[in-house]
């Protein structure tokens, strides 16, 4: 990166100017925290006491002996405070939050759980809260909603363009305009102006340090390959960081949605349909048309469903260093399906768009070769999308008994 937040041709600050002193003051305390050796410990403390950190990798046995290739390790992101890797990078911020003296935080959230994640965080450290989620996001992840109210945030339905994550973020961004001087935005992924990329891998790296040590003492070596899935990048960012100056290969696996042919689908980095733009304060690979105006995106992974995508994943991209994939809805479901029945884990359908790309590989590697998938989330907060996906009757039931006895 250099001094701009520049990652080769992408990233960079591009926000209205009255944001500028706030932008200066969190890039230069964010710098002062990491230079500081004791911040690190700080933050490793609190996520040691207060989410599962550090979380496990567990070995896959059932699904190794299934695919009767590589061994297959599963790097347990969903045991987190909250069920994500969300939890790193929020209390990171809230640490931040603390230093800078401010008393509020303003989030954006697509499938929920960083808007969860962030209302805990405020909780916890007493601040106000308030969360921006596209009006299609809240009837889709109302469980989420839920929570995030009784954590005592205030949620803000957004019903501007396609009622999704890209709109939120807007919305917070005005928002953070306009009460900058108490307000911090927790930018959720490792998009958006410098430094969020930068600080949110930072946060994120957690999972890459930890999985590379885990690795090392399980098995005395480094793994193949990693896989993590790609939303705006952070859980990608986050794992494949522990692995950039070691012989192992990366795989991002985006969302596929009905198929790349459909141009439905959210893929910015393996599609034809994404180009290089600037918005939302940075410039990256965007799905949009040819006059720049964003394209509607679909995956059944809400987390998943953004139109950009991390600069220092386009750029890692362009480099070669990170191979990317896609895995359409229907693999996303078959794998979150198979896992659940053959090791007792339910990952969330956004990381089990990195089980589907690992499954899709796994066979046709050796026995002595190892893969790691990231399990970014668990899937409890999509029973509602799955039970859809599978067409469950007796949830079907359940769920209309549930409205009768509102409306009686
Ligand atoms: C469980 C889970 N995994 C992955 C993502 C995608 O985000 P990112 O690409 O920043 O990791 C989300 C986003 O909401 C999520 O909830």
């Amino acid at each position: 990166m250099n001094k701009r937040g520049y990652y080769g041709d992408y990233g960079g600050l591009f926000i209205p100017e009255i944001l500028m002193s706030t932008m200066e003051q969190l890039i230069t305390e964010f710098h002062r925290a990491k230079d500081d050796p004791a911040f690190w410990k700080e933050y490793t403390d609190l996520m040691s006491t207060y989410s599962c950190r550090p979380t496990p990798l567990t070995y896959a046995e059932n699904l190794t002996r299934h695919f009767k290739g590589a061994k297959i390790y599963i790097k347990r992101e969903d045991l987190n405070h909250t069920g994500a890797h969300k939890a790193n990078n929020v209390m990171g911020q809230g640490l931040l939050v603390k230093r800078m003296g401010k008393t509020r935080v303003i989030a954006e959230t697509g499938a929920g759980q960083h808007g969860v994640a962030t209302a805990t965080m405020a909780a916890k450290f007493g601040f106000d809260c308030t969360i921006y989620m596209g009006e299609v996001d809240v009837h889709r992840q109302r469980p989420n909603v839920f929570w995030m109210e009784r954590l005592g945030a205030t949620v803000v339905p957004v019903t501007e363009g396609t009622r999704i994550l890209k709109d939120a973020i807007n919305e917070a961004l005005r928002d953070w305009v306009s009460n900058m001087d108490t307000t911090h935005y927790v930018l959720g992924t490792a998009c958006g102006p410098h430094p969020f990329p930068e600080m949110v891998s930072y946060f994120q790296s957690i999972i890459g340090k930890e999985t590379r040590k885990q690795m090392l003492e399980r098995e005395g070596g480094l793994p193949d390959r990693v896989f993590a899935c790609v939303g705006g990048g952070s859980n990608a960012m986050g794992i494949f960081s522990g692995f950039f100056d070691d012989p192992v290969e990366l795989v991002g696996v985006e969302a596929g949605g009905l198929g790349l042919e459909s141009h439905r689908h959210a893929s910015r980095l393996v599609s034809g349909d994404a180009s290089v733009g600037i918005a939302q304060g940075y410039r990256t690979y965007f799905l949009q048309n040819p006059d720049g105006q964003m394209l509607e995106t679909h995956s059944v992974a809400a987390g998943l469903d953004y139109v950009g995508v991390s600069p220092i994943l386009a750029d890692l991209k362009d480099k070669g260093r990170v191979r990317f994939e896609t895995a359409t809805d229907k693999e996303v479901v078959e794998a979150l399906s198979m896992t659940t029945r053959m090791e007792g884990l339910i990952p969330a359908l956004e990381s089990a768009h990195a089980f589907a790309g690992a499954f899709r590989e796994a066979p046709n590697m050796g026995h002595d070769e190892i893969i790691v998938i990231n399990q970014s989330g668990r899937g409890d907060k999509d029973i509602f999308t799955i039970a859809d996906a599978f067409g469950d009757p007796a949830w079907k039931s359940f769920i209309k008994a549930k409205a009768e006895e509102y409306n009686a």
